[in-house]
């Protein structure tokens, strides 16, 4: 059951999000090509997933929130694309392939992030079944999750934080900013497009924040113990990078149990919801065991 929701969501998202690159005629193809590449070569596809079934939570309609996906899962993938580049992580491999600027180099590759951001608002403004208002929460929600108090910011501190030992509100501030703003946009968008209540869209935050910490630690953990072909991409890359991780302050087993419990507190929060919480609940589960 979990799986087939699971899979029927990802096709529906891998066969939209193509559609979003602009086919382009004037010498710039390799632009389009470079987008199509970071999107096309996988991804588990995670925020796209909460933002539909979020919507799907509300309303029963998830086809409604396809755009809101797609345009969260653009600027994820932007935000990997720009993760790997050598002035920030310098990693060259990414969901099993070479990193796009080993592919396309890397004026390319930080002109298809840069796109990849950019064609995510088409996405969202060329939504259909959606009200204006809607639309226009969703431009507000999704630039700020990914700007300078959300994505950006994240990223930012990180950089920053290279090379010093940092405290863990320090990190908890780190990682919610870099990963748990956009998976809260995921999960906010997903409401948006349902028409959702401010109770619900409250909650919804609540359990991204939470679901986005467990996320990173387990990350953090992977980039320690995972194995890098099932990974998809490079390990040891933050002790390279001399970054502070939940696995440098605790080690791995406690780090382990400290996921679990924002896990929890992910779960805790989907109380307030009249409907069937159970995929949001399995899917929680599910990636604290993660293996890619
Ligand atoms: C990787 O995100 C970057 C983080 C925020 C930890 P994912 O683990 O969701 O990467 P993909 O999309 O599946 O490749
Ligand atoms: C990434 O954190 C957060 C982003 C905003 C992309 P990491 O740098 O740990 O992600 P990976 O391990 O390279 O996927
Ligand atoms: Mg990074
Ligand atoms: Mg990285
Ligand atoms: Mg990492």
């Amino acid at each position: 059951m979990f799986e087939e929701k699971y899979n029927s969501y990802l096709e529906l998202i891998n066969n939209k999000l193509s559609d979003f690159v602009p086919a382009s005629d004037d010498g710039q193809d390799i632009i389009s090509e470079a987008m199509l590449y970071s999107l096309k070569i996988g991804g588990k596809r995670i925020r796209p997933i909460l933002t539909l079934e979020f919507c799907n939570l509300i309303c029963g309609d998830y086809k409604r929130a396809l755009n809101f996906a797609c345009a969260v899962e653009m600027v994820h993938t932007y935000s990997l694309i720009h993760d790997d580049l050598p002035c920030m992580d310098n990693d060259d491999m990414r969901r099993g392939q070479p990193s796009n600027h080993k592919k396309f180099g890397e004026a390319n590759a930080l002109l298809a992030g840069d796109s990849l951001l950019t064609h995510a608002f088409t996405a969202i403004s060329s939504s259909e079944n959606v009200s204006h208002k809607a639309i226009a929460e969703a431009v507000k929600t999704l630039s700020e999750c990914a700007g300078v108090n959300g994505m950006i910011g994240g990223q930012v501190l990180d950089l920053k934080n290279e090379g010093k030992l940092i405290d863990e509100n320090e990190l908890i501030t780190t990682h919610t900013l870099k990963t748990g703003a956009l998976i809260k946009a995921a999960c906010v968008l997903g409401c948006l497009a349902a028409e959702g209540t401010s109770k619900q869209i409250s909650s919804a935050g609540l359990y991204a924040l939470n679901l986005g910490l467990a996320f990173q630690v387990i990350d953090d953990i992977l980039d320690v113990t995972g194995d890098e072909a099932t990974l998809g991409k490079p390990i040891g890359s933050d002790e390279e990078n001399e970054k502070t991780t939940f696995v440098t302050l605790y080690g791995v087993d406690k780090s382990f149990e400290i996921a679990k419990l924002y896990t929890e507190r992910a779960i805790d929060s989907l109380s307030i919801f009249e409907n069937d919480t159970t995929f949001l609940i399995e899917l929680a589960n599910k990636l604290i065991d993660r293996k890619n």
